[in-house]
């Protein structure tokens, strides 16, 4: 998965800087924040990849229940995050990330919610406690030190851009979800026409702010803290999961029959 990535070496320098072009034939110094937070969350993310929740998730192994909860948990760590970047639009190391028609995704969740829960969706949900302290962090983060929303919103929104399309095809098949996409408008970007594309413009615009080396390194560090609060969030449902009686049909990749999971 993230290993494709790997940049390589070309051996070219940059007064002292390796120059390193990764397999899309970008030009990328360490220096680079898009590189410094692919490299410093690399393993942070094997370990949110290697979590029990993630690896249940990717066997297509996912109770109903379970999924319309973790929707619900994105619904409000979304909430925070796009209202923190909408107070913050202006922010001059916010203003060029700030792609609200591409990106946000608070409406699309609100559309699957309703889709699970019904027109009261809304009075149906409410915050969890192991959802509550990422949240708080981003509130926390947009009012005192709002360039460290750049952290909150390359962690989730390149994530959706990327392995996000895994699972969407994966809930598809396990939830037997319609086709029409009802229930994954949150996978779904209608803006967003090339994911690589894209990305590639969203890692652009973050190489371009101007930030020191410290304040870099301090995206990278909430970078990996907001890794943190996912699993959190992740542990979270697991637990649940453990407490709810649900047939889960199989729907992973790889198998051809259709076998009862758990349950039995
Ligand atoms: C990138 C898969 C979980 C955040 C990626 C990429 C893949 C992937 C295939 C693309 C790497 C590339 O562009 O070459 C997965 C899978 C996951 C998972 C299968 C498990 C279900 C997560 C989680 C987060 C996350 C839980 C954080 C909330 C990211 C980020 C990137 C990324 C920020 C962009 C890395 C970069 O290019 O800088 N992931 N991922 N991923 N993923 Fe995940």
């Amino acid at each position: 998965t993230k290993l494709t990535s790997q940049p390589r070496s070309n051996g070219m320098t940059n007064g002292g800087a390796r120059i390193v072009v990764d397999d899309d034939d970008e030009v990328l110094s360490p220096t680079d924040l898009s590189e410094m937070l692919a490299e410093g969350t690399k393993e942070a993310h094997d370990r949110a990849e290697n979590c029990q929740f993630v690896k249940d998730f990717l066997r297509g192994c996912i109770k109903r229940e379970l999924f319309k909860r973790g929707t619900a948990a994105l619904y409000f760590v979304y909430m925070a995050i796009e209202e923190e970047i909408e107070k913050n639009k202006d922010h001059p190391h916010i203003a060029p990330i700030y792609f609200p028609a591409e990106l946000h995704r608070r409406e699309a969740l609100a559309r699957d919610l309703e889709y699970f829960y019904g027109e009261d969706w809304e009075s149906q949900i409410s915050l969890s406690a192991g959802t509550k302290p990422y949240v708080d962090r981003i509130h926390e983060v947009g009012q005192n030190d709002p360039v460290l929303l750049v952290a909150h919103s390359y962690t989730r929104y390149m994530g959706d851009l990327s392995g996000g399309q895994i699972l969407k095809k994966v809930a598809l098949r396990a939830l037997k979800l319609p086709s029409t996409g009802e229930g994954l408008n949150f996978y779904q970007f209608e803006g967003i026409h090339s994911h690589k594309g894209f990305k590639q413009l969203y890692r652009s615009r973050m190489n371009e702010l101007e930030l020191d080396a410290e304040t870099k390194g301090r995206i990278v560090d909430e970078s990996n803290r907001a890794f943190g609060f996912n699993m959190m969030v992740f542990t979270e449902l697991e637990e649940i999961g453990k407490t709810i009686k649900e047939e889960v049909q199989d729907a992973g990749f790889g198998h051809g029959h259709a076998e009862i999971m758990e349950g039995g």
